[in-house]
């Protein structure tokens, strides 16, 4: 019998999930969790969260629960997918301990997605040694659920391509302990904002997030950013790079009438009022059934604790397994 391979993804839970994260991850974990050949691990990174947040706990502690009510509105489902709250694992803290040997501050300032990140918040020299060893404690994420494959966007390979070196590292030093997580690359192009800006992301303000009600949705499509180009409905438009196209092209399925409204737009003969109406009909027809289950678990707050404790306990259990390896391997498995 053929051992099942283990997917660990996660998300740090700091604000509502969006369009973006539905076509570039959420769509391809609740495909997975069919696969029977596959066990999906889904993370709340919160300790991860606070690296950057630990000013603001409560955001983070308030974010938990709606992160796994955006899951579960979904359709991840907790018969099939393990939802795990990191902090509550501490076994996870301990490995990132371990690992820490593994691996060089030189190193660590490589990783261009820290890089990035660290230019980005502005912190120069005052980077928080919790924050800058994050690599490190992510590794341990994947590390201590034996993960196989972690479904990632691209600015996460430089985690996976760290925890794999932390993995040889680990190996020959204490032996085989550890199998060498591999990406598993969404290959869906990402999906731009409102703002036509490249990506839609929370600190860009540019979002369409699951738990937007009609009428925001509704107001966000009218405040579109279409072809910069046309003044009036009668100028031809350009529809290539105009994200209400993008938008339609990924969430209607009737091509016919996305091809017919391409047709008319290019000859000015339909305005943006018109075609954003049918976009925001679409986007609402999409999210209606996620605004349906949502509104069912939330009248049943005790029901989603419990999903996550049990969730946490499994995968606990998953992670205090490979512990005893690693103590076992680093000797300090001094009781038995
Ligand atoms: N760093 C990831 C993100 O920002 C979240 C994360 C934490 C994660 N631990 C993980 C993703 C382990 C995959 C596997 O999206």
């Amino acid at each position: 019998m053929s051992k099942k391979k283990r997917i660990l993804t996660g998300d740090r839970p700091t604000g509502p999930l969006h369009l973006g994260h539905y076509v570039g991850s959420l769509k391809n974990r609740v495909l997975l969790q069919d696969k029977d050949d596959y066990e999906q691990f889904i993370l709340i990174a919160d300790i991860q969260a606070l690296t950057d947040n630990y000013d603001n706990p409560q955001k983070i502690k308030d974010n938990i629960l709606k992160l796994t009510l955006d899951y579960l509105s979904v359709g991840i489902n907790p018969g099939k997918s393990t939802i795990i709250i990191q902090s509550q694992i501490p076994e996870l803290a301990e490995l990132t301990i371990y690992l820490m040997n593994m691996i060089t501050v030189a190193q660590l300032e490589r990783n261009p997605t820290v890089k990035n990140e660290i230019r980005q918040k502005g912190y120069r020299e005052n980077v928080p040694v919790g924050f800058f060893v994050y690599p490190i404690s992510q590794a341990a994420d994947i590390l201590g659920f034996q993960a196989n494959l972690v479904p990632v966007g691209e600015d996460q390979l430089p985690m996976i391509e760290q925890s794999r070196e932390i993995v040889r590292r680990f190996n020959s030093l204490y032996g085989q302990t550890f199998v060498e997580p591999k990406e598993m690359l969404s290959e869906v192009p990402r999906l731009c904002g409102i703002d036509g800006k490249e990506k839609m992301s929370k600190s860009l303000n540019n979002t369409i997030n699951l738990s937007d009600s009609s009428d925001v949705v509704y107001e966000k499509v009218m405040k579109m950013y279409t072809d910069p180009t046309r003044v009036r409905a009668t100028d031809p438009g350009h529809t290539e790079n105009n994200p209400v196209f993008i938008y339609l092209n990924v969430f209607h399925d009737d091509k016919r009438e996305i091809k017919d409204f391409e047709d008319k737009y290019r000859l000015g003969k339909v305005g943006d009022i018109e075609v954003k109406k049918r976009l925001a009909e679409i986007l609402n027809n999409f999210l209606e059934p996620i605004r349906q289950k949502r509104e069912e678990y939330e009248k049943n707050i005790p029901l989603v604790n419990s999903i996550l404790k049990e969730g946490t306990e499994r995968g606990r259990e998953v992670v205090q397994q490979t512990m005893s390896l690693v103590r076992k391997a680093v000797k300090t498995d001094y009781f038995g």
